[in-house]
């Protein structure tokens, strides 16, 4: 088995966290097909068939990718195109698997190398195929030297979403320098009328669904910051200008990288659009040592024929089907626990007495987990001091964390701890006793963001003491979860330790290390939970998503702005792992007062938190909460595991926003619906459900708002999706839910 993104050697038990992973995915994958007469590979599952084929010029080549094709069509040589011109010939106009940049080649290459004696000519060329288990291995070399690039294909059973990468190998007996490396290439179906959507965002705006028009050039999506980053999302859709949220075909995919990224999309001089993507190549180079073995990170790709809600679904399924952790013996990830976190009710101000006021409060209202976040170690009393410091304030805590957490457990809750490992504040012993450990260039200034600096996780030394400081913690201390936060991005990203030709491995060697700790840390505490914050939304992906089992999408809490947020994470990433506090209102973010009722329902559209003061809250929030939690969990399954229908947009500045979920065995539809403002007595539109059984029955039940008079108690699938539901919702930020079940 090899192993993606761990540096060497692994121990046996973080080996055997991936061994259950794998095996996990292994019963979904489709069987790969090889047609020796034509030299084609073929794959097919959900509605999707991809192909590929080896042309005359030994080149490995897409040769379609797209709604399933029927079992007895056949495809003939993949023959390579033309070019156009000497300005254009072949080698960039054929839709390559993989291309090295040598030859005549002026698109984006995967592979860009540099060998010792200054030639960077390379021109990878088909060798053999190997399928084993699940997966269809194509092997390329270059023309002459001892360069192998191994690419690695699997394809989910059930949603037909591709999972591709590709291995360089240095046989040439010397080192050489990789630029520049991708996963491979998608080629999508030549077209004139390509629309690209992808995510951007920003600090407490995070996941703004972005969508232009594909011409003639190129546009790069990418993080520079040596994470994921908030301001790109390394997702992108592609669609024919018609295509919308139910209808059309869209090619979607994803790279499952949390270190500095780039994802390319390219009109060719034919209008042939291809997409590649892996590590950022601004500022980056990797010895490859004689030997040794480069391994990308993996790049999803999908196709949906029914519109981006599907293409968003099957990203869903993926995710919680194969991708995230999951208790062994387990087929899917474990329902998130309602919890409780401490930051906007103390910020920094964390003590015993002070945490256990909440946690009792927590309690009482059905919570399942209590978080204590920052402020509870070293000097940490501001953002000014302590990071690096994992050791337990004794002025907050005299007796250690377990008074604490004894009364949490015996209030019937969980205990979770926010750590920041990879951040040092330069007030704080450990950077006085280790300045050399943060990124930097000698002699140069040290920026500081947050007044904090990054630690070179690169480095062996300080991967140690992370991981050190972390299982102490974990084994002294009855935790369940860590909140494992991340607040700045990189600058001046030296690593002096090592010569200046290693200094640039710095960005995949910190984004390994970084996965390296969090499976030893797995598999050593199996029943620990982490969620990947970073800020807010800054460090989400496919990548982070294979280790950590929730993520917090912004530090934005409004639950009105959270409507778009949250609307627009879902394109990429499932409810089930989308954290969503109930917080204070007015809100701090836009000092806007929104009722308890409605911060609810937009928090219950994913994974329910609570995040208020809950000294401040009234008995009848209290009454209001408790109600809501005990529904939450009535219909969390639905939420978390189920398919999501947007069934109204809050995007392009919608009054109205509707979410729908349906669980995975069809029983429960669960719908939330937001009123920003109404106006001149128009009425709320009418619902029109989705994803029901035409001919069962359901009963309908609000728990939210109300619903019009004439509604009748019990209807057909049918019926609620085709004449559909109104709703009597009149005012300002107002929010009514309610469920289907099915009637057996
Ligand atoms: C940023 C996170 O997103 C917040 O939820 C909180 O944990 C703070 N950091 C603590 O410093």
């Amino acid at each position: 088995m090899t192993v993606k993104y761990l540096p060497r050697p692994l121990s046996a038990a973080a080996l055997l966290v991936f061994a259950a992973v794998q095996a996990a995915t292994a019963q979904t994958a489709a069987p790969f097909h090889f047609d020796a007469a034509t030299n084609t590979f073929r794959v097919d599952a959900a509605d999707t068939t991809y192909m590929i084929g080896v042309n005359e010029n030994h080149q490995l080549q897409t040769l379609y990718w797209g709604k399933r094709l029927s079992a007895k069509d056949h495809f003939a040589r993949a023959k390579s195109s033309p070019g156009t011109s000497a300005f254009d010939p072949s080698e960039g106009s054929t839709p390559q698997e993989f291309v090295g940049w040598g030859g005549v080649l002026y698109v984006e290459p995967d592979l860009k190398v540099t060998f010792p004696d200054g030639n960077r000519d390379l021109v990878l060329k088909y060798q053999s195929e190997r399928i084993e288990g699940d997966q269809l291995f194509l092997s390329l070399k270059d023309v002459s030297r001892e360069v192998y690039v191994t690419l690695a294909y699997r394809m989910d059973a059930e949603t037909g979403i591709l999972r591709r990468s590709a291995e360089i190998e240095n046989r040439t007996g010397a080192p050489f320098t990789i630029e520049q490396v991708s996963a491979g290439t998608w080629n999508i179906p030549r077209g004139t009328d390509y629309k690209l959507r992808y995510l951007t965002g920003r600090w407490a705006a995070e996941w703004n669904v972005q969508e232009q028009e594909i011409h003639g050039g190129k546009t790069t999506l990418e993080s520079r910051r040596g994470s994921t980053g908030s301001q790109n999302n390394p997702w992108f859709a592609i669609s024919h200008a018609e295509a919308n949220e139910t209808s059309g075909d869209v090619w979607f995919g994803a790279l499952g990288w949390s270190g500095s990224w780039q994802i390319t999309v390219e009109q060719d001089t034919l209008q042939q659009v291809r997409v590649n993507g892996g590590p950022n190549a601004f500022d980056f180079a990797y010895r490859l040592q004689k030997g040794e073995r480069f391994t990308t990170p993996y790049f999803y790709g999908g196709f949906s024929s029914t519109g981006i809600g599907e293409a968003s679904r099957k990203m869903h399924r993926l995710e919680v089907n194969t991708l995230l952790p999951r208790p062994s013996g387990s087929a899917l990830p474990k329902l998130r626990p309602v919890l409780y976190n401490s930051w906007e009710a103390t910020e920094f101000k964390v003590d015993e007495p002070g945490q256990i006021a909440l946690a009792e409060k927590a309690a009482s209202l059905g919570v399942e987990r209590f978080v204590m976040d920052d402020g509870w170690f070293g000097q940490r009393n501001s953002d000014h001091a302590g990071l690096g410091d994992w050791y337990v304030n004794k002025q907050k805590f005299p007796h250690g964390l377990k008074p604490l957490i004894d009364k949490v457990h015996s209030l019937n809750m969980e205990f979770g701890l926010w750590v920041e490992p990879e951040m040092v504040n330069p007030d704080s012993d450990l950077y006085r006793a280790h300045p050399d450990w943060v990124l930097n260039f000698t002699g140069r200034p040290r920026s500081e963001g947050r007044n904090q600096l990054m630690l070179n996780l690169a480095r062996p030394d300080v991967r140690a003491y992370v991981y050190g400081v972390l299982d102490k913690l974990l084994s002294e201390n009855d935790i369940a979860f860590l909140k494992w936060d991340y607040n700045r991005n990189w600058s001046e990203p030296g690593w002096p330790a090592v010569p200046p030709e290693d200094q640039k491995k710095v960005y995949v060697d910190f984004t390994r290390n970084f996965y390296g700790i969090l499976a030893e840390l797995r598999a050593k505490h199996p029943s620990v939970e982490i969620e990947s914050c970073s800020g807010g939304g800054s460090r989400v992906d496919l990548g982070v998503m294979q280790f950590t089992d929730e993520v917090w999408p912004s530090d934005n809490t409004d639950a009105f702005d959270r409507l778009s947020i949250q609307n627009g994470f879902t394109y990429a990433y499932t409810p089930g792992t989308m954290m969503a506090w109930v917080t204070d209102s007015p809100t701090w973010v836009n000092q806007r007062t929104l009722s308890l009722e409605y911060r609810f329902l937009s928090s219950m559209q994913g994974s329910l938190g609570i995040g208020a003061n809950l000294n401040h809250w009234t008995p009848t929030d209290f009454d209001t909460a408790r109600a809501l939690v005990a529904q939450y969990k009535s219909i969390r399954e639905t939420i978390q595991r189920g398919a999501l229908y947007r069934l109204v947009s809050p995007e392009h500045q919608s009054e109205e926003s509707v979410t729908e979920s349906v669980s995975r065995d069809g029983k429960q539809a669960v719908t939330f619906a937001f009123l920003h403002s109404s106006t001149e007595l128009y009425p709320y539109p009418r619902i029109h459900l989705r994803g029901l059984e035409s001919d069962a029955m359901y009963a309908i039940k609000p728990f939210a708002g109300k619903l019009a008079a004439d509604t009748p108690l019990t209807a057909s699938g049918s019926y609620w999706m085709n004449r559909g539901v109104d709703l009597q919702l009149r005012g300002d930020f107002q929010a009514a839910a309610f469920t289907l079940e099915r009637l057996d």
